[in-house]
This record gives C-alpha cells, sequence and structure tokens, in this order.
C-alpha cells in the first residue's frame, strides 16, 4: 500500500491566507509526485521535467513572497528563515535531471522524502512562527 503524505489538514495554517494558500499549491505538487511514483514504471521524461520545473518555480516564488512579508514586518529571524529557504532552493536546483530520467523509480522516492521532510518541518516550525508575528502586527 502507497503510503500517501501530501494531505493537506488544518493543523498546517499558519494563520496568513497568502502563504496558506500557497503551501497548499506546495502540497498539491507533493500529490502529483506521489502520483508519479505511483506509476513510476512508466512516466515520460516530459512529465518529469514538467514536475521538476514546476516545483522549482512554485517553491521560488512562495519563498519570494515570504521573504517579501519578512521585509515588510521586519520579522526579526529573517536571516535565519531565508538561510532555510536558500539550503532548500539549492536541493532543488541540484536535483540530477540525467538520472531522474534514467531511474525515476529511484530518484523520485527520494525528492518525496526530502520534500515530504521539508515542507512538514519548515511549515511547522519556521513558515509558524512568521505566521504568528505578522498575525501579531497585522491585529
Ligand atoms: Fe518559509
Ligand atoms: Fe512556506
Amino acid at each position: 500500500m502507497f503510503d500517501f503524505k501530501f494531505d493537506w489538514c488544518k493543523e498546517m495554517e499558519v494563520g496568513v491566507s497568502i502563504i496558506d494558500a500557497q503551501h497548499q499549491e506546495l502540497f498539491r505538487i507533493g500529490r502529483d509526485l506521489e502520483q508519479l511514483i505511483f506509476r513510476s514504471k512508466n512516466v515520460t521524461t516530459q512529465e518529469l521535467l514538467n514536475l521538476i520545473c514546476e516545483l522549482r518555480e512554485y517553491t521560488s516564488y512562495h519563498f519570494y513572497t515570504e521573504e517579501d512579508l519578512m521585509a515588510t514586518y521586519n520579522f526579526p529571524s529573517t536571516n535565519q528563515h531565508t538561510i532555510a529557504h536558500n539550503k532548500f532552493r539549492t536541493n532543488i536546483m541540484d536535483i540530477n535531471l540525467p538520472l531522474l530520467g534514467k531511474y525515476p523509480d529511484q530518484v523520485l522516492p527520494q525528492l518525496k522524502e526530502s520534500l515530504q521532510d521539508f515542507l512538514f518541518n519548515h511549515i511547522m516550525t519556521a513558515d509558524r512562527e512568521l505566521g504568528l508575528y505578522i498575525v501579531k502586527q497585522v491585529s
């Protein structure tokens, strides 16, 4: 039985609607990734490329949104938070596309693990801290 992980639950919300909506979209990309793993024996190179491009683009867009909010509200942990973003940005830019194309059944599960680890930990700690801070500033 395949272990689907990217189901959104209300406990993941950080209280800022634009951030929560973008996190849900990242989870949607995570579910697309799980679907590709599910049928990794017959995925096309184009489907793999589309997924990686979407993941890279949407992650950059999302990190930019949060970093912009941090600057707007003078968030005290901006440096630490941005370092965490940059580390993950580098991880997904470093995905070895030729290797992925050759062995999708091995590389896709590794990618899922790393996306899952980052998203859950980061949202529940760093993004939650940011959300609480912004909610306090605007109320
Ligand atoms: Fe973040
Ligand atoms: Fe985030």
